[in-house]
């Protein structure tokens, strides 16, 4: 297998095969999603309201981590809508033309995804506006004096987009979602159910504390459980008969460098730096990113939430300060 190197946390899908394993795993009706109890709850509300009025949805932005179900929970938007669902992303979306062509050719009622939603530029975000608002889309026609400006009629559509950070998000485009939900780090016990509920989609069977073992050390993160299940499943299937136990579950985590609490190589290092360079901070970002170079951008949306959640780091005006739990688990002794 040389596979071990793969970098589990990665927010990046790593291959063809990665992208249809996660398809097949993810959750269609809302019902089966796990976790986000309050998202859902409203979500449902929303939906069975617009249904009842015979509207489409309001637009919905969904903001947080990577690999917490923003694409999944917008399939199954739409999927409870009984509608269509179309997908891009802001980088992919590069002139207004392109997006006046994706918006004239949605039906009504259809959902539009844009993912990455703060990566999309300014002239293409104008366009946006009336489309979002008034279901309208104003296009210029010819060139130079004789141009004019036509309007179009859309659609109505609902507009689903996906950010790791909505603070990105220009006040103008973030104000005309009517819904706006944050999507937070999962629990142990809510990881435990995706990883069975993926293990028994995927046909492998797997014991109670080895679920709990990929949970604990997944982040959070349903991503990652699922990318951990399928890691241990390989193990299990060469060092024994298939079935993941406990111990093979171990030995699986373990060979990825991954500790007993998630953490990897680069969490470590974000942490040592902190306590070590910069006597626990507070350390700027920018600071810390070159001294480990590792990008801004990564550090602050796929390591520091979880760091985080288990109170390792925190953010202040100033920089971040590696926590006291922080040192205790690193094995350094804190000094005054
Ligand atoms: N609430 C959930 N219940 C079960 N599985 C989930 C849930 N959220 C995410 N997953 C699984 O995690 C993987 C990543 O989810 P995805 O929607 O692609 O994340 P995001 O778009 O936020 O990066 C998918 O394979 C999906 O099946
Ligand atoms: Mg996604």
């Amino acid at each position: 297998m040389d596979m071990d190197n793969e970098n589990i946390i990665s927010p990046e899908l790593e291959s063809v095969e990665e992208e249809r394993l996660e398809n097949s795993l993810r959750p269609k009706v809302l019902s089966e999603y796990i976790g986000q109890d309050k998202v859902k709850e409203n979500m449902k509300i929303y939906i069975e309201a617009a249904k009842k009025r015979g509207e489409p949805l309001d637009h919905v932005l969904l903001y947080g981590p990577p690999g917490l179900g923003k694409t999944t929970l917008s399939n199954i938007i739409s999927n409870e809508m009984n509608s269509n669902i179309k997908i891009t992303s802001g980088p992919a979306i590069e002139k207004p033309g392109d997006l006046a062509a994706l918006l004239t050719n949605l039906s009504e009622f259809d959902v539009l995804f844009i993912d990455e939603i703060h990566r999309l530029n300014k002239s293409v975000e104008e366009i946006l506006y009336p489309a979002l608002e008034d279901y309208t889309l104003d296009i210029i026609i010819g060139k130079g004096p004789s141009a004019r400006s036509i309007r179009l009629d859309l659609p109505k559509f609902t507009l689903i987009g996906a950010t790791t950070k909505a603070g990105s998000l220009t006040t103008p485009l973030r104000d005309r979602f009517g819904i706006v939900a944050r999507l937070e780090l999962y629990t142990p016990d809510q990881l435990e159910l995706i990883v069975k509920r993926s293990a028994n989609i995927l046909g492998v069977s797997i014991d109670e504390k080895a679920a709990n073992e990929i949970a604990r050390r997944s982040r959070g993160t349903p991503r990652i459980a699922n990318r951990m299940l399928k890691r241990v499943r390989d193990y299990a299937s060469v060092l024994g008969d298939g079935e993941i136990t406990l111990k093979i579950a171990k030995i699986a985590l373990n060979k990825l460098e991954i500790d007993e609490l998630g953490l990897d190589e680069i969490d470590r290092k974000i942490l040592e730096t902190i306590i070590l360079k910069y006597k626990g901070g507070p350390v700027g970002l920018e600071t810390l990113s070159a001294t480990i170079g590792e990008e801004v951008e990564t550090i602050e949306d796929v390591y520091e939430p979880y760091l985080m959640q288990i109170g390792f780091l925190s953010r202040t005006p100033r920089g971040r300060i590696a926590m006291p739990e922080a040192y205790r688990h690193l094995g350094i002794p804190l000094e005054e």
